[in-house]
């Protein structure tokens, strides 16, 4: 059954598998104007995903509903592979709202892309070239800072990575508990990055290491990326869910740098 069919035959059942869901994390369009409960991505318009995605295959860390999985799809991927291992919940959410693929699942085939989209439950260390085989792309976005080894993650992606990586993360330049708060990180291109023993951080105890988007950039340089870019997400951040910083990089080059602000 492709989209169409779906939306001539069983909008209603398709709303109401929605509706089964006990919590959404994306906010994604299926057909028969059906969108997901979610509140995520907040503003995908401002990551730096390239909108032709061509002939690509796509590694997308920490998935959870699918919503850049089925971007990537949209975008002219040949093939993106999802995983998750479903550890976050948001320092908040009960053991019954994460079940699994279930959402992803239910995207996956109310859009029709299921032969061009495969999902594991593995965790990010566990990525390896002889599991998984090599990308060209890989995305990364609101994982790092749940890692505790960050660093051996990035290792772990760049060395499947053929062209580029995307990476979005927490960052601190606007945005630090430690410091009081909102309006009050490290601005200015500073390299730092902070730990989280317990939920300091957004009161999610998942929640380890945010670097400052300086730290990001160079984190991901130090993978072995050439050119390596970064931005805010958003220019002057009053609130912490969007004190986010984006970073893109790639094997283009004989020059090492990060640039940020672009
Ligand atoms: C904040 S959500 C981000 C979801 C999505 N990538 C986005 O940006 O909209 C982080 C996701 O990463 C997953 N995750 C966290 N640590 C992980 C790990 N070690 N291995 C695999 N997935 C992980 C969580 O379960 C969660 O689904």
């Amino acid at each position: 059954m492709g989209p169409q069919d779906s939306q001539d035959t069983g909008g209603a059942d398709l709303a109401a598998r929605v509706a089964a869901i006990s919590y959404w994390y994306h906010k994604i369009e299926l057909p028969g104007g059906i969108t997901t409960p979610g509140w995520a991505p907040i503003n995908p318009a401002a990551y730096r995903v390239p909108e032709d995605l061509s002939g690509l295959r796509v590694l997308d860390v920490g998935a959870w509903d699918g919503y850049w999985s089925f971007e990537a799809l949209k975008r002219g991927a040949r093939e993106v592979v999802a995983i998750d291992d479903f550890s976050d919940f948001l320092g908040s959410l009960e053991a019954d709202q994460r079940t699994g693929w279930d959402s992803f699942d239910l995207c996956r085939d109310a859009l029709g892309v299921a032969d061009r989209c495969a999902r594991e439950e593995m965790s990010v260390y566990d990525v390896t070239e002889d599991r998984m085989g090599r990308f060209d792309v890989v995305f990364c976005f609101g994982v790092l800072y749940h890692l505790r080894h960050p660093l051996l993650a990035l290792d772990r992606f760049a060395a499947v990575c053929d062209q580029a990586i995307f990476v979005e993360s927490a960052i601190l330049d606007d945005y630090s508990p430690y410091r009081g708060g909102i309006g009050q990180g490290y601005p200015d291109g500073q390299m730092v990055m902070e730990f989280y023993p317990d939920a300091q951080y957004g009161n999610n105890d998942t929640n380890y290491w945010v670097p400052t988007l300086q730290g990001l950039g160079h984190m991901v340089r130090s993978t072995g990326f050439d050119t390596v870019n970064g931005a805010k997400l958003m220019d002057k951040p009053e609130a912490p869910p969007y004190c986010r910083g984006f970073v893109y990089a790639s094997r283009d080059s004989a020059d090492s740098r990060f640039k940020e602000g672009s």
